[in-house]
């Protein structure tokens, strides 16, 4: 797969606090799909696949939130992860964790690693 570190997913400022957004990167075999969330001065970033049966996340865009806010979720089969480090609390996938991407600033543009 390629390596997607240094890549431009938007500007710091176009995302809202608390309000998970997806990105879909490349096609075919370097198909790279991840989330991030932002959470005051914090950034936290997983890959849009579900350790259970490997499927994005979201059945609608931009939705990683369970309904009451307080973990993602997996709308596939109803997995909960925790946000803080992706670890699954309850569902199919239980005790096995959503993979985290590094994120970087530069110059208020959030990248990749
Ligand atoms: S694919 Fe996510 S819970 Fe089954």
């Amino acid at each position: 797969m390629r390596d997607w570190s240094g890549t431009r997913l938007c500007r710091l400022a176009d995302l809202d606090d608390g309000r998970p957004r997806g990105f879909e990167l490349g096609e075919g075999t370097d198909r790279f799909d991840l989330f991030v969330l932002r959470r005051g001065e914090a950034l936290l970033a997983y890959r849009n696949e579900c350790p259970h049966a490997g499927s994005p996340l979201d059945l609608m865009p931009d939705q990683f939130l369970s309904a009451d806010g307080r973990h993602l979720q997996c709308h596939t089969h109803g997995a909960l992860f925790r946000i803080d480090d992706g670890m699954c609390v309850a569902g199919p996938c239980l005790g096995r964790r959503l993979t985290p991407v590094a994120l970087g600033v530069v110059d208020g543009e959030l990248l990749i690693g």
